[in-house]
């Protein structure tokens, strides 16, 4: 069988691209992420899915592993691959800022090659180059970006804000916005036009049940 193949972020999006996906018509019994078998096949839709590293979502996409990518809209950026971005889905809503302790509030513009720990330093390396204008080192980190300035390694960071919690919880503070992000649906190029009908089939169905933008 042409299997339609959807490749899943893990971690935040996971459950509610699932259930999202569901709710369209296009089920995939098994597919949860305590589960260590990583595809799961239904031939009544034709489709099948996996979870992998969000990171890696756009790449399966570029390559034409995967047909159909959920990634956050931080991922896709960050990763920079030529996809066909297709749907805001609506839902998994943050903000991408740079926040820091409060005494960066005024101090921030005038600091020289100022630190800035990320997981995103592409993201990061744009905003502060490109759009600050601010020369900056980019510090890279795999998570608990916040301890960056708490413990010297850096200025600031450059990371999600949902709740705010997290922050709040280490004594740091929103200092500047970079973008609004939220969960994406992306297209292979080549599948787009070869899988046309199917697709754009799946994508309507994704549109009329995502919730207001
Ligand atoms: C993300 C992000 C922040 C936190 C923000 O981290 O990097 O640390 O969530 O959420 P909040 O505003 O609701 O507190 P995640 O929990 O994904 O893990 P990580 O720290 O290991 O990157």
């Amino acid at each position: 069988m042409n299997y339609l193949t959807i490749a899943l972020a893990k971690g935040r999006l996971a459950r509610t691209a699932i259930d999202m996906f569901a709710d369209a018509g296009v089920a995939c019994a098994g597919l949860n992420e305590k589960s260590r078998k990583l595809i799961f096949h239904n031939e009544e839709t034709g489709c099948r899915f996996f979870l992998a590293k969000a990171d890696d979502v756009p790449t399966y996409v570029e390559y034409g592993a995967a047909d159909i990518g959920v990634a956050g809209a931080d991922t896709l950026m960050e990763e920079g691959r030529s996809l066909y971005e297709a749907l805001d889905l609506g839902f998994g809503r943050c903000r991408m800022v740079v926040a820091g302790p409060p005494a960066m509030r005024d101090k921030m513009y005038h600091i020289n090659n100022i630190r800035v720990s990320t997981r995103y330093p592409n993201i990061a390396m744009n905003h502060f180059y490109n759009i600050r204008r601010q020369t900056a080192e980019i510090i890279k980190l795999n998570g608990s970006v916040e301890l960056g300035p708490i413990v010297g390694l850096s200025d600031v960071i450059v990371d999600l804000v949902e709740t705010g919690s997290t922050l709040k919880e280490n004594g740091l503070v929103v200092l500047e916005d970079v973008c609004n992000i939220s969960a994406m649906l992306v297209v292979n190029r080549v599948s787009m036009k070869m899988e046309y009908e199917r697709i754009t089939g799946i994508i309507q169905l994704l549109k009329e049940r995502r919730g207001p933008l």
